[in-house]
Order: C-alpha cells, then sequence, then structure tokens
C-alpha cells in the first residue's frame, strides 16, 4: 500500500471531463491534491487524466458515471472505500431549453436527479466523514440562474435555486465543524454547457455575447472562495449586480425580463 495512503489529500469531482470541472481538477492538482474525476464521457474524461498528468506529479483515479442514474452515488462512496474525502466538488450539470410541457420528460427527471438528488446524496454520504473528521471543504456548482425563476428553462433554474438554498443552509448548519460549504453561481461562462443546452430543440448556440465568463477564471474565483470557506461566490461584478435584480423589482417582472433575455439568446 502507498505510506502516503492517508497524508496526500483527496478530491472528487463531478463533472470533470470538460469545463468548471476540469478546471477545477486542474487547480486541486496543483495544489498537490490526488484526484477522483467522474464524469459521463468516459473519452473526455481519459483525456483530462492525461492532460493533469502531463502537468502536474498527482494520481489520478477516473470513475465513469452517469449521475442522473439512481444510488450512483452509493456506487461512488463504495468505489472509494474508507479512503477520507478533503474536497468534493458537485460540479456535473447540463441544461434543457423549451417549454416545460414540450420538453421531454426523460431528459428533465435525469437533469432533476443529476442536480437535485445525487448532489444531495453524494454530500450526505461524504459529508458524515467530514464532520466525524473535523475537516473539508465542498464546493457546490449552482448558477446565476439560481435567483429568480427561468422560463423557458424553468426546471434548470430551479433545480439551481434548489443547491444554493441548500448550500447555504447546510452551511449555516456546518459552523464550527471545521467543514465549509461553497456555492458557486456563474454566469454565461463559455463552456460545452451552451450546445449541450440547445441540444434537441430547435435553438442553436446562444446569441447573446455579452458578459461571458471563461471557465479557468471562473473556476479560480470559485477555488479561491472554497479555500476561504466562503458560502455564496459570485464571479463577476455584473454577475453580482444581476444576482441583486430580482430584489429590487417585482418578482413577476424578473420573471418576464429572463424570459426575453431566453428568447433572445437562444432564437434560431
Ligand atoms: N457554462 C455556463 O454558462 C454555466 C453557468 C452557470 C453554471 N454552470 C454550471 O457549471 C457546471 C459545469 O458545466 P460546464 O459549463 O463546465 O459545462 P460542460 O463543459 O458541459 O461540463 C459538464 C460536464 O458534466 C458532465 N455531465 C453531464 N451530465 C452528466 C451526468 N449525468 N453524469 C456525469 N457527468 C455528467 C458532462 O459530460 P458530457 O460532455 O458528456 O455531457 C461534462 O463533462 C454545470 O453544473 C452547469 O450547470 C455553467
Amino acid at each position: 500500500m502507498n505510506q502516503n495512503y492517508n497524508k496526500i489529500p483527496l478530491a472528487i469531482v463531478t463533472g470533470a471531463a470538460s469545463g468548471l470541472g476540469f478546471e477545477l481538477a486542474l487547480l486541486l492538482a496543483r495544489d498537490g491534491y490526488e484526484l477522483i474525476l467522474i464524469d459521463v464521457n468516459s473519452e473526455k474524461l481519459q483525456q483530462a487524466k492525461e492532460k493533469i498528468e502531463a502537468r502536474y506529479a498527482t494520481q489520478v483515479q477516473l470513475l465513469h458515471k452517469d449521475l442522473s442514474k439512481p444510488k450512483v452515488a452509493e456506487s461512488i462512496v463504495q468505489s472509494i472505500e474508507d479512503r477520507a474525502i478533503d474536497v468534493l466538488v458537485n460540479n456535473a450539470g447540463f441544461g434543457i431549453y423549451g417549454s416545460f410541457h414540450e420538453t421531454d420528460w426523460e431528459r428533465q427527471a435525469a437533469m432533476l436527479h443529476l442536480h437535485v438528488i445525487t448532489t444531495t446524496h453524494l454530500t450526505k454520504l461524504i459529508l458524515k466523514k467530514m464532520v466525524a473528521r473535523g475537516k473539508g471543504k465542498i464546493l457546490n456548482m449552482s448558477s446565476l440562474a439560481a435567483f429568480q425563476p427561468g422560463p423557458l428553462m424553468s426546471l434548470y433554474y430551479a433545480s439551481k435555486a434548489y443547491i444554493l438554498s441548500f448550500s447555504e443552509a447546510i452551511a449555516n448548519e456546518l459552523k464550527g465543524t471545521g467543514v465549509t460549504v461553497t456555492c458557486l453561481c456563474p454566469g454565461q461562462t463559455k463552456t460545452c454547457f451552451q450546445e449541450v443546452v440547445s441540444n434537441g430543440c430547435s435553438a442553436s448556440d446562444n446569441k447573446i455575447k455579452f458578459n461571458i465568463a471563461c471557465p479557468k477564471q471562473v473556476a479560480a474565483y470559485g477555488y479561491e472562495a472554497m479555500k476561504k470557506g466562503k458560502i455564496v461566490a459570485i464571479p463577476g461584478n455584473i454577475n453580482k449586480l444581476l444576482s441583486k435584480l430580482p430584489r429590487l423589482v417585482p418578482r413577476r417582472t424578473a420573471t418576464a425580463v429572463i424570459r426575453r433575455i431566453q428568447e433572445k439568446n437562444r432564437a434560431v
């Protein structure tokens, strides 16, 4: 057995094959963490491992999992056995564009399972051991979408609001335990996310090219916030302002504005 088995910090990152998850994995590798990277896309996951190992001398273990499936959190915890987790990054996610009644239920249910059930269950299973050890950090990926309802992406916005509310509540419960929870709420970021959102509907790539962040910068911002134990992290001054707008105007107005933005952003 590796002599350093319990000495090298260990991090789990979900959705680590691309975008923000990959950038967060790189930052953890830079800081000396061993990694367990999880993604549904095994080919991209293998490429991510090779890129990380080419830059940093760290151990990278891959778990090929569809996190939208039942009991997947339990199977992850079984795979890692009794290894102590220092950092958990619940990042995997995707969006679905279209009217709620017209979009595909199988895909909607998968997204809800991924964002709500798997994020919650994996957090619960790993958090218990972190609290028992008196240390650990959790980074949950929400979105600017969390701050108001989102017509035409209703379940995405609602599920990201769940992640924000859940994270803030347990962060409060965990005060004094040595474990922190940070919720990262990015605005539009240049990753594969936008292509996936448009998948299966007539909309094409996003049309609003204003205020699109670079994934490296968003990940670095979230990572620093997690290290400091900040509870809510919103990268970018414009996004900080946008997150407050729903409190300054009637909720109905904020909802109508989001509908206009979504229609404009994904118009064919
Ligand atoms: N990009 C943005 O504008 C933006 C803004 C706010 C929040 N976010 C959030 O940031 C997180 C990361 O997204 P990203 O922008 O980095 O997009 P991304 O490049 O598409 O990365 C998401 C990763 O998660 C994986 N994934 C999707 N469904 C999965 C499942 N069921 N099981 C396991 N892995 C799965 C994807 O695999 P595949 O490639 O095979 O789908 C992909 O590798 C998401 O939670 C997203 O909601 C993104």
